[in-house]
């Protein structure tokens, strides 16, 4: 016997478009695999008499109330593509509340009232998934919940923004900031306002999230402490891209002993890392784990149908759910408390960027006790470095550093927890 669930949605924009665009042949997987016929009855936008790009199925009736989808007690299922923190959590508790399973695709509000969605979900018995909030197209969230359910992550190192990774790709290939900038605008890559982006924000909530389900932490934006992209230079690119790096905005989280360490941070990557060659609009997240070892997952972060593909998956895991009658869950991981501490608190080795002559930046590196070897012109790399050094270096007008990755001097175990106690955050 076919059973039916109606379905409603809050958003027609990107998302919510390919949503519809790709509705047609999810419901005919979902009704030939599982025997269950969805029907999209209701979707909310803002603006009611706006040109819409693609034709909503028959049975659908668009409406700017948002209640209207929430509260219909005919709806069981509600697809939240809208964006927004207050009205989408509103929303968000209002189906949860009225027993509807939620799917959503709203990376900020995962990553700030994320556990709060969750709990909620778990005491009104629905389900409540998330997989197009990170990555948008690259199925990361259920590979990590399933497919390492059993394993123990060791490490998740992302390019997790298409906007900040285009703008340092087309800034390695030659052009400024504001052009690559401008060009991202023009593809449709980066907003009109691409602060979030650029800033390394965006990659923080995503790193909250990714966060939690690899190593069931709370981590939080004082703690991992974005750096953005803005002060990176076109010549910092090529010179990198010269010499053997790729410059690239990486979200890093790394359990080691019994501590985790984050970070967002433009990082120069060697060539020789996979994670370097992913360019572009792409997202790359290199996941190591005790069994599996490495592994990379490679694809579109956004985009309407590859974002809306991860959004009815959801859908299909939701309603399986919904007619076995075993709701109550969400994308989670067994939750651990460890003590969190920033990258840029460890001794590392960085390359450095200065417009001073090789002869009286060598006399102030004899002063500060560094050792600065040469890479090019105004390049250099240096020895590792401690906290202190670097604080001295960043204070230093002329100079520019970025981080190596992979030259993190862990501390001894003893070590470590005096290095905690210093720089733990929160
Ligand atoms: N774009 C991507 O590639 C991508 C990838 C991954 C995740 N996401 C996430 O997906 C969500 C949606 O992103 P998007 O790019 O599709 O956004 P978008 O293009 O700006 O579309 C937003 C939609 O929500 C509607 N809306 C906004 N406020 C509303 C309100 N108060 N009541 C009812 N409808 C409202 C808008 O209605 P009108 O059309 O009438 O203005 C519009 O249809 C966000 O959380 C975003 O972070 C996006």
């Amino acid at each position: 016997m076919t059973t039916t669930i109606q379905v409603g949605m809050l958003g027609l924009g990107t998302v919510g478009s390919g949503v519809i665009t790709r509705w047609p042949q999810a419901v005919t997987t979902i009704e030939e695999t599982q025997g269950i016929q969805l029907q999209l009855t209701k979707v909310a936008v803002a603006h009611l008499a706006r040109a819409r790009q693609v034709p909503l199925p028959p049975e659908t009736h668009l409406t700017d109330s948002i209640t209207a989808v929430v509260a219909d007690p005919q709806i069981q299922l509600v697809i939240e593509v809208m964006g927004t923190l207050t009205t989408a959590k509103q929303a968000i508790v209002a189906a949860l509340t009225h027993g509807k399973s939620v799917i959503t695709a709203n990376k900020d509000l995962i990553a700030t009232a994320g556990q709060e969605l969750i709990a909620l979900a778990r005491r009104e018995h629905c389900d409540l998934f998330y997989e197009a909030s990170v990555a948008g197209g690259i199925p990361i969230l259920r590979t990590l919940t399933d497919s390492y359910a059993t394993d123990t992550v060791q490490a998740v190192t992302g390019i997790l923004n298409g906007t900040a990774n285009y703008i340092l790709s087309a800034m390695t290939a030659g052009q400024s900031y504001d052009q690559a900038l401008t060009a991202a605008q023009r593809a449709g890559y980066a907003e009109s306002d691409p602060t979030n982006d650029v800033s390394g924000l965006d990659t923080t909530y995503k790193l909250m999230i990714l966060g939690q389900l690899a190593f069931g932490q709370h981590l939080t934006r004082e703690q991992i402490r974005p750096v953005g992209i803005t002060t990176v230079t076109a010549a910092q690119c090529q010179f990198a891209a010269q010499h053997g790096w790729q410059i690239k905005l990486l979200a890093q989280a790394q359990r080691h002993a019994d501590h985790l360490y984050c970070r967002v941070a433009p990082v120069a990557v060697p060539t020789t890392q996979i994670l370097s060659q992913v360019q572009g609009v792409q997202n790359g997240v290199a996941i190591r784990s005790q069994a599996i070892g490495e592994s990379l997952y490679t694809g579109p972060g956004a985009g309407s149908t590859a974002t809306a593909n991860s959004v009815l998956n959801d859908v299909l895991v939701a309603t399986r759910r919904l007619q076995q009658g075993v709701r109550g869950t969400a994308l989670s991981a067994p939750v651990q408390q460890l003590p969190v501490t920033n990258l840029a608190a460890l001794a590392q080795s960085y390359l450095l960027f200065s417009d001073l002559a090789p002869v009286d930046l060598q006399c102030y590196a004899a002063t500060n006790q560094l050792v600065l070897t040469p890479v090019a012109a105004g390049v250099y790399r240096t020895d590792v470095l401690n906290p202190q050094q670097v604080r001295i270096l960043r204070a230093t007008e002329d100079l520019q550093i970025v981080p190596i990755a992979g030259t993190v001097q862990w501390p001894e175990v003893a070590a470590d927890r005096e290095a905690i106690s210093r720089a733990a955050i929160g």
